[in-house]
């Protein structure tokens, strides 16, 4: 191994579905990363995103999300980890803000490459209705958002988790 160590944290962005967990968990298995899945996080402490929202409501999951975000970023201060967020993270400012300090890789597809895993169901409650038009409307949306503060953009449309991890870590 080439025993390359990124100067600082990776967060992996962009809309749902895209392998931002599955290729950050690669990418943090290649760098000898500690990896940290922040959806996964909130989970682990609150319950399942589902509840979260039916229960609470979209708002209280925005301010834990932005809060669990914040200190996994500080947690990464000194030695650099391997974060992936949800796809609406980046919509709170002061998220956005702390992401200046990392480097900011954009996972970006299309329809056709997500099509398959948001009709199979994901527990993803932004998607409960009508997921395809769903995520076509919250992808274009919130693609401004992510190319505004993407240090790195990485089509995920080909290759497989272990080919783009590659192409990624030759583009960082
Ligand atoms: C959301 C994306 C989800 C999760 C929640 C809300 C969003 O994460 O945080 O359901 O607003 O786009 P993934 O991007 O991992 O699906």
């Amino acid at each position: 191994g080439g025993g390359f160590v990124p100067p600082r944290t990776l967060v992996l962005i962009g809309p749902m579905a895209v392998g931002k967990s599955a290729i950050g968990q690669e990418l943090a298995k290649s760098l000898a990363l500690e990896f940290v899945d922040t959806d996964q996080k909130i989970v682990q402490k609150y319950g399942s995103i589902a509840e979260i929202f039916a229960g609470r409501g979209e708002n209280f999951f925005r301010r834990i999300e932005a809060k669990v975000i914040a200190d996994a970023l500080a947690a990464g201060t000194h030695r650099p980890v391997v974060m992936s967020l949800g796809g609406g993270a980046v919509l709170d400012a002061g998220t956005a803000q702390l992401l200046a300090d990392a480097t900011v890789i954009h996972l970006d597809a299309d329809l056709e490459t997500v099509r398959g895993r948001i009709l199979r169901g994901s527990g993803r409650p932004l998607l409960a209705e009508d997921p395809v038009e769903r995520w076509r409307q919250l992808a274009l949306a919130r693609g401004p958002v992510y190319r505004a503060l993407a240090d790195v953009t990485l089509d995920v449309r080909t290759g497989t988790v272990d080919v783009l991890v590659r192409e990624l870590i030759a583009l960082l």
